[in-house]
């Protein structure tokens, strides 16, 4: 600890400012006295009502936390660059892929998921991969994580999924059967959760381990002609992961360990680095797959569509206000600069509205005039607002105006999207293969001992389990996507012979 940046902030702060003291001042600059003490009827009579100075103290104080994300409240960010190494420009007019040797200032948010803002960083959740990129056309964010897929293909089902991994209502404890019973009865998430439970579901650190967009995009070229897109952010730190064990005993020692690794590697300019790749797919491809390529709990397979190198991201500058730049730090995947565009994939589509309405939730309709989410001169209509620090210069306030305000840009026109069919409701939990890309991931790509551990992971919780019908159905879905999964399953489970009240508890 003692050679570690983070746990030396305040002696290098004193280093730069011994020579520069001042005095304490109200908010609006004014000198105090009384730090220590507020005003009294004597030594021991009530305070007085015209101390202002503990009465901004006291009510800055109260108000001083905003709420929390609703989903991704704890993580940690950073700020650097993405870099163009590869030219992808006959895809995409986009300004970020303008040239080789491009950069772009970037922000970087790692997080997890169903955790509040004082939990864990090594617990198992998948990790959040925000980035925002301040273009020369404004910001372009992807809001990814750090699995290739998501667990669930319908926005409409996203506050389950996510009610059903957080803390029981009427507990308020983590209850395992309500986590492995959503999972269970939708068996869209059978992928994404062994992705979870293998080894990369704990990662060594936020550097090693890479990012995805998960959602398919469009590139758009200047004859607005689009190519499907995958982003792939791969960790040049190599893939590093913590067994569950040592997990553990981090989350008990130090629950901010992801975040202390990422800020000290950064002070000590060791700046972590990514390699930007993308997948393509021509609209006529999509047509004739043999899975949807618009659903985000599959992957492209890498033969058919492979990874194509476009650049590199760098961070290199930590956060100097924490609150500032990070707890009110915005994503949105709406924020889609030309060239860039969505795609067909209904899940993308439910998020486009969530995030937005989120932020005016938690930070305030002008959260945009916050410098982190828009360093640019915003050129628009919308004024006013609690917060409100930008008036434009006077510029009118209403559109249309014949006094020269701002008008509109087709350049930026969004690209056309053919759709036809039927309005209605269409629920894909039993119409779509939900286990063909699983069994790839559990036969395929793991070898014997990585498949025995993502079995023991999964059994390490499935044993909490109360509800006999819950672990019936989840083990059910797991012969699904393979007969020997579901097999080792029950016999580890069996093998386990434990009781409900072996006092481990997650
Ligand atoms: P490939 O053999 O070309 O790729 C396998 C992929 O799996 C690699 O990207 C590899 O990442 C990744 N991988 C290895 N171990 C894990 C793990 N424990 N958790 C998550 N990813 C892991 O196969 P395909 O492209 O045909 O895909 C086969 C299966 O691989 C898919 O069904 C999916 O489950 C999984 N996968 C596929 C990805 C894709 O975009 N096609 C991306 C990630 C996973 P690395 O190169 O870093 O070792
Ligand atoms: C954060 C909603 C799916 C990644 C959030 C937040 C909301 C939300 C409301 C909090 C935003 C804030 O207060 O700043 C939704 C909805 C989804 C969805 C409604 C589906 C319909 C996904 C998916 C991914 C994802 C599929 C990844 C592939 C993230 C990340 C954050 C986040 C990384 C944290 C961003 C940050 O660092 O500030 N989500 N989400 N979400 N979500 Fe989602």
């Amino acid at each position: 600890m003692k050679s570690s940046p983070s746990a030396n902030q305040l002696l290098e702060w004193h280093k730069k400012n011994k020579d520069k003291e001042a005095c304490i001042t109200t908010a609006e600059g004014i000198p105090v006295v009384g730090a220590t003490s507020s005003i009294t009827v004597g030594k021991h009579g009530p305070i007085v009502l015209y101390d202002w100075n503990l009465l901004e103290k006291l009510g800055h104080f109260a108000r001083e936390r905003i709420p929390e994300r609703v989903a991704h409240a704890k993580g940690s960010a950073a700020f650097g660059y993405f870099e163009v190494t590869n030219d992808i420009t006959k895809y995409t007019t986009s300004k970020v892929f303008e040239k080789i040797g491009k950069k772009t200032p970037v922000a970087l948010r790692f997080s997890r998921v169903v955790g509040s803002l004082g939990a864990a960083d090594t617990d198992l959740d998948p990790r959040g991969f925000a980035i925002k990129f301040y273009t020369d056309e404004g910001i372009w964010d992807i809001v990814g994580n750090n699995t290739p897929i998501f667990f669930i293909r319908d926005p409409a089902l996203f506050p389950s999924f996510i009610r059903s991994q957080r803390p029981n209502p009427a507990t308020n404890l983590r209850d395992w059967n309500q986590y492995w019973d959503f999972i269970s009865l939708r068996h869209e998430c059978a992928h994404q959760t062994l992705i979870l439970f293998s080894d990369r579901g704990l990662p060594k650190s936020y550097r090693h381990m890479h990012g995805f967009g998960s959602h398919t995009f469009s590139f758009v070229d200047e004859n607005k002609k689009l190519t499907y897109c995958k982003f792939h952010i791969k960790t040049n730190q190599g893939i590093k992961n913590l067994s569950p064990s040592k997990a553990k005993q981090i989350a008990g020692e130090d629950p901010n360990y992801y975040g202390r690794d990422l800020y000290d590697a950064i002070e000590k300019k060791d700046f972590p680095s990514w390699t930007f790749y993308v997948q393509l797919m021509k609209p006529e491809e999509a047509k004739f797959k043999n899975f949807d390529p618009f659903d985000i709990t599959k992957v492209w397979p890498h033969k058919e569509n492979p990874l194509i190198k476009v650049g590199k991201i760098v961070l290199n500058k930590n956060p100097s206000n924490y609150f500032a730049e990070v707890e009110q730090l915005a994503f949105s995947p709406s924020n889609i600069t030309q060239g860039i565009w969505i795609s067909p994939d209904r899940f993308l589509q439910g998020r486009l509205f969530a995030y937005p309405d989120a932020h005016r939730h938690r930070l305030g309709v002008n959260y945009t005039q916050l410098p982190v989410n828009s360093p640019f001169k915003a050129s628009n209509y919308l004024r006013d607002g609690i917060a409100t620090i930008e008036n434009q210069g006077g510029a009118p306030n209403y559109y249309p105006n014949s006094f020269g305000g701002p008008v509109e840009c087709p350049t930026n026109y969004p690209a056309p999207l053919q759709v036809s069919g039927e309005v209605g409701h269409y629920d894909t939990g039993k119409t779509e293969d939900n286990y063909t890309q699983a069994r790839i991931f559990y036969n395929k790509v793991l070898d014997g001992p990585a498949r025995s551990r993502l079995e023991d992971n999964l059994v390490s919780t499935i044993k909490y389990v109360t509800s006999e019908k819950v672990k019936m159905n989840l083990l059910q879905m797991f012969t699904l996507v393979d007969t020997d999964l579901g097999n080792n399953l029950k016999d580890k489970l069996r093998a386990l012979n434990t009781t409900h009240e072996d006092g481990l508890r997650n």
